[in-house]
């Protein structure tokens, strides 16, 4: 009998390559939403997914939705949140909308982590859960950084799953740099795994300027990438957000990701993943 994936994120990028990508392999696909009447959540129920409703909000209706999955795949969005107070709260100072957007994502994350843990407890079925994170980027720049709350915040609830002992020694960690159409193959490759890995997803390491030189070259539109310092990007987009993508760009361009990452060879050097300039030939189309 074929198993069972829930999906938190089903309309977004990541939940929906993941669940495109369990329905391509024959599994039954439970993808959650806060509307099954929204337009995305009806193209993937037409996709033959079936749609449930729960928020992250709401411990409660998470517990149905994960019940009887055999592999449950989470992610929390940040970015919602802090567009959704940055008018307001930017005024305030450049550290308010960060830390209301963290605050927001930390504890959807930590509902997760429970509802899984709870679910997990009552109905035995569970064999994998796979939570799409981040690593700290204020431990990673030794505290250097400490505006990238995007970043610090999904590695909050990474600590929390590992103080659950038990639900941990069945999870694995998904680091998403950035995206292609990938995530579902990297959450297949997770599940194919041994648990407890902390997963570094990306198909090719490359600076800005590489990424810029295929993205011009693929377009045609001449185009070279520009280092700015985290001072002038704040200064572009002042409030929080300039300083918030700029010390990301900056922690990952002088410190990197992390040594305790494995990468998706390293789990399996078979795996074929989207090449940069794939992905942009394919974007163009
Ligand atoms: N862009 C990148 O390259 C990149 C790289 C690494 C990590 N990230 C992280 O990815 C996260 C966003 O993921 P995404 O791009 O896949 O999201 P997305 O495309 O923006 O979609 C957001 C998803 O989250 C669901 N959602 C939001 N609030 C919810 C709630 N309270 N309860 C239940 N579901 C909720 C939405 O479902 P409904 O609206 O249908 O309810 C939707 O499916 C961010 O935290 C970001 O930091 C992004």
């Amino acid at each position: 009998m074929a198993k069972t994936i829930a999906v938190v994120g089903v309309t977004g990028a990541q939940g929906g390559s993941v669940a495109d990508k369990f329905l391509s392999l024959g599994w039954n696909v439970r993808g959650i939403t806060r509307s099954a009447m929204s337009d995305s959540a009806k193209a993937k129920a037409a996709e033959g997914i079936s749609i449930v409703e729960a928020d992250l909000d709401n411990l409660g209706t998470l517990i149905p939705a994960f019940r009887g999955a055999h592999v449950i795949f989470a992610i929390t969005d940040f970015w919602a949140p802090f567009w959704e107070a940055n008018a307001r709260l930017s005024k305030i100072s450049d550290r308010a909308t960060g830390e209301h957007a963290y605050a927001i994502e930390v504890q959807r994350g930590r509902n997760v982590v429970d509802a899984v843990q709870q679910v997990s407890k009552e109905d035995g079925m569970l064999e994998r859960f796979i939570f799409s994170t981040l690593p700290s980027f204020k431990e990673q720049s030794n505290g250097k950084y400490t505006y990238v709350y995007h970043f610090d915040s999904k590695a909050d609830v990474t600590e929390y799953l590992k103080s659950k002992e038990d639900l941990w020694q069945k999870s694995s960690l998904l680091n998403m740099a950035f995206y292609s159409k990938d995530t579902g193959r990297f959450a297949d490759l997770l599940v194919r795994c041994p648990p407890k890995q902390d997963l570094l997803a990306v198909s090719e390491m490359a600076s800005y300027r590489t990424v810029m030189n295929i993205w011009s070259k693929t377009t045609g539109i001449p185009a070279e990438a520009q280092e700015i310092s985290v001072e002038e990007a704040d200064k572009d987009a002042p409030g929080g957000f300039g300083r918030e993508s700029g010390e990301s760009a900056a922690t990952s361009a002088e410190f990197g990701w992390g040594d305790h990452l494995v990468l998706p060879k390293d789990l399996d050097p078979e795996i074929r993943t989207t090449s940069l300039k794939e992905y942009m030939e394919n974007q163009k189309r």
